[in-house]
């Protein structure tokens, strides 16, 4: 009997940290840590400060556009065709609204 009260303690243990860290994902952390690589090229936020495109500011539906374009190869690029390809769908998504929400 004891050791079955320990079990469920230990599967609803379990089942409340699940629970708890899938509430912690709801937080709007991610579209910030996904688009950090991107700033290595360009520019914080995607303020570039070289000969890279700047991409802060421009409207989601372009960027996703832009994104797709370059994972699906129907348009060229040098890097970006590979980068793309690193990323769902969802996650081209969550960065473009970052991006073209940055200030
Ligand atoms: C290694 C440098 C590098 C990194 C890292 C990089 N980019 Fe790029 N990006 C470029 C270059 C260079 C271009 C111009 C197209 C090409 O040559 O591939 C470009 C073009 C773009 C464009 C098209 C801009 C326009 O005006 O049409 C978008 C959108 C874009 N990048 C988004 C991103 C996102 C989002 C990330 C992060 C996941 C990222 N890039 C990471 C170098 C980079």
């Amino acid at each position: 009997m004891k050791q079955k009260s320990l079990r469920i303690t230990v599967v609803m243990s379990a089942a409340i940290f699940m629970w708890i860290s899938g509430v912690g994902m709801a937080a709007d952390y991610r579209p910030a840590m996904l688009a950090n690589p991107c700033a290595g090229c360009h520019g914080t936020d995607g303020a570039s400060p070289g000969s890279i495109p700047s991409i802060k500011g421009l409207p989601s539906s372009y960027l996703v556009s832009a994104m797709k374009a370059f994972k699906a190869d129907k348009r060229k690029g040098t890097v970006m065709n590979r980068i793309a390809k690193g990323y769902t769908d969802e996650e081209i998504e969550l960065m473009a609204k970052h991006f073209s929400s940055a200030k």
